[in-house]
């Protein structure tokens, strides 16, 4: 999932591209590059292997004149992450430049094509015959840039967002989506593209969101016309469209780490606000004019369908044990890239909740997609306004808790749990199957989650010291139990994701039936031991690990007296109601894993092979 940023206007381009490519760095950090055309209508192509800050020591003492250019950060698909496949890729004559977010399927074959016809390949990516197809239909067919570029788009397969230089046309960027995301930004006499508004809102927070095999021409005006831009917007089959420009409300000040040490540090302290928000949003929405809508859509269901990917998946779990204990609707969860080639049984009763902060996860875009295409509906919880997954449902709760930069996910979570809870009680209540005073009385207690948190927050020291044990641990074992088995595996998933430390999540009772094989002096185990109504069988699967001398590591309810008995080290949480506990139990998990990997030395916000929303299959 590659970062892409594109400028045309009066600024020289090379500093806002860099800027641009800094705010998408948490989508891919394999390698960097930018393409130039400067004011003598050269085209300067300058990249590298590793992060943008590389390419910035790459091309400091190059020409990096022009108001012109398009750049790129890379997660590595097609070909090893080097400076060979890094983006952008120039075509054989060296006349055009692009940089691609996505995966070209049937790359082979054309690149075989156009092998036969007397090209050659510099790189091992998908990309790279996309450009050369370009330059190779131009000449053929003797075809205007947009023209070739469009019927290049319409040999592809697969997914992309790219965006084209022709040196040729100076005054000129074509652009396309299909798959992945692409936004163009209109400025006053400039215009700017970015796989998502936050290369943009430094210069303008007006957008265009582009759909699915949409094609757009940025133009400038030449000679004394140079400050005039236009946009031309059409079908990659050649019909025009009317771009409707929407207003973003995304402040710089939510992109910056705002004096944290790293951005996943920032978002887990910065719960308490985000989880106000995000209830404060969600009330509104479910009790306001959409919420009709929402609870039609719920209300006609035999059955919901929640699909998601990583640690939203894990949302959708803690959602299912709500949904079914208060509003008695069977539920399933499934993950999103299982749940689209299963051939699951769909049928018109069938409501799709599908959990997504980026919403632009290709599996989860795809597994709405081939609900829709059967005829269930789509309710998705998402983070981020103007993206794919909301765009393609029916209805959509926004979780609204700002821009998430740190790949691995933390305040989405607390907010994804908090919708979907909020929407199970509010359902319950409308059907029934829970008393309005319970509904009322949990409601109420949701609204002192945001302090508890902050109780919690306080004690980040001990929280530091027990993964300062932690930290030497080669493998760890999670265990929770009901509402807080999601949260165990939601722990082990950031453990892995930061720390590079194998983890896995249990349901504590399931320890026996094999996992308490790996017990040991050498294996931690990370217990959820919260106040719940099977409290005492926690306490029991906590007694089997003693017994084999596994080291405890508990998170429990203040004055628990038993867990801490048994336990290495722990850390405790304010007292709440077992349904509203996940919320609660998660955030010393994410402190836990983010100090472990500090002490690991590891980078925390950009995590070996990972990206923070994965667009391509
Ligand atoms: C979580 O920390 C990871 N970044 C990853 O598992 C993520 O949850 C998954 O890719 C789903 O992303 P989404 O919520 O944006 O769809």
């Amino acid at each position: 999932m590659c970062g892409i940023v594109g400028y045309i206007g009066k600024r020289q381009a090379y500093p806002v591209l860099i800027k641009g490519l800094h705010r998408l760095e948490y989508r891919g950090y394999d390698s960097a590059g930018v393409a130039l055309i400067n004011p003598a209508g050269n085209l300067n192509v300058y990249k590298s292997q590793g992060k943008v800050s590389d390419l910035e020591d790459t091309a400091q003492h190059q020409d990096l004149t022009g108001s012109i250019g398009i750049a790129h950060t890379r997660w590595a698909t097609h070909g090893e992450p080097n400076f060979r496949n890094a983006h952008p890729h120039l075509s054989q004559f060296g006349r055009l430049a692009i940089v691609h977010n996505g995966i070209i399927e049937n790359y082979a074959p054309l690149r075989e094509m156009l092998r036969q016809n007397g090209r050659t390949f510099k790189s091992d990516t998908d990309t790279e015959v996309v450009v050369q197809l370009i330059e190779y239909l131009q000449e053929k067919q003797q075809l205007s840039f947009q023209q070739s570029v469009q019927q290049t788009l319409q040999m592809l397969q697969g997914s992309y967002a790219i965006a084209v230089l022709d040196k040729n046309q100076p005054d000129t960027i074509v652009a396309a989506r299909k798959g992945s995301p692409l936004v163009v930004g209109v400025g006053d006499d400039e215009l700017f593209l970015g796989s998502d508004a936050s290369p943009i809102v430094e210069y303008t927070n007006r957008v265009i969101y582009l759909d699915d095999e949409d094609m757009v021409v940025l133009h400038r005006g030449t000679g004394a016309n140079t400050s005039e831009v236009s946009i031309d917007l059409m079908t990659v089959s050649g019909d025009r469209k009317q771009p409707r420009i929407e207003q973003v409300s995304l402040d710089v000040s939510q992109l910056e780490k705002g004096g944290y040490d790293h951005f996943m540090l920032k978002e887990i302290c910065e719960q308490p606000q985000s989880l106000r928000s995000c209830l404060q949003s969600a009330r509104r929405t479910l009790a306001g004019e959409e919420a009709g809508g929402i609870f039609t859509l719920l209300e006609s269901s035999q059955r919901v369908l929640i699909t998601a990917c990583g640690t939203s998946w894990h949302a959708g779990i803690v959602a299912k044990y709500a949904l079914e204990q208060m509003v008695r609707v069977p539920v399933d969860v499934d993950y999103a890239s299982e749940f689209r080639y299963r051939n699951p049984v769909i049928t018109r009763g069938d409501t799709v909740i599908a959990i997504s902060q980026s919403g632009e996860t290709a599996d989860t875009l795809a597994a709405i997609e081939m609900a829709k295409n059967q005829g269930a509906k789509v309710l998705s919880i998402c983070n981020v306004i103007g993206s794919s997954i909301p765009r393609a449902s029916d209805k959509v709760i926004y979780t609204m808790v700002g821009p998430e930069i740190g790949v691995a996910s933390t305040k989405a979570f607390t907010a994804q749990v908090s919708v979907l809870t909020m929407l199970a009680l509010l359902w319950g209540k409308r059907k029934g199957t829970l008393s309005g005073a319970r509904c009322e009385d949990l409601l109420k207690e949701m609204d002192t989650l945001p302090e508890k948190i902050q109780q919690v927050l306080n004690q980040q020291p001990a929280i530091r010291r027990m993964a300062e044990t932690l930290s030497f641990a080669s493998s760890c074992l999670y265990i929770g139990r009901s509402y807080n088995y999601p949260v165990a595996l939601e722990g082990a998933l950031k453990l892995k994701e930061i720390s590079y430390i194998h983890a896995e999540g249990y349901p504590a009772a399931e320890m026996k039936h094999g996992p308490i094989a790996l017990i040991s002096q050498e294996m931690p185990v990370v217990t959820i031991a919260t106040a719940s109504d099977i409290y005492d069988k926690l306490v029991s699967n906590v007694q089997e690990i003693r017994a084999r001398q596994g080291r405890v590591m508990a998170v429990v309810t203040e004055g628990d007296t038993e867990v801490v008995r048994m336990a290495d080290c722990y850390v405790e949480v304010p007292r709440v109601s077992e349904c509203l506990s996940p919320i609660l139990n998660i955030v010393p998990l994410q402190l836990l894993s983010y100090y472990v990997a500090c002490l690991k030395g590891c980078n925390v916000d950009q995590p070996r092979n990972l990206a923070k929303s994965v667009t391509v299959e």
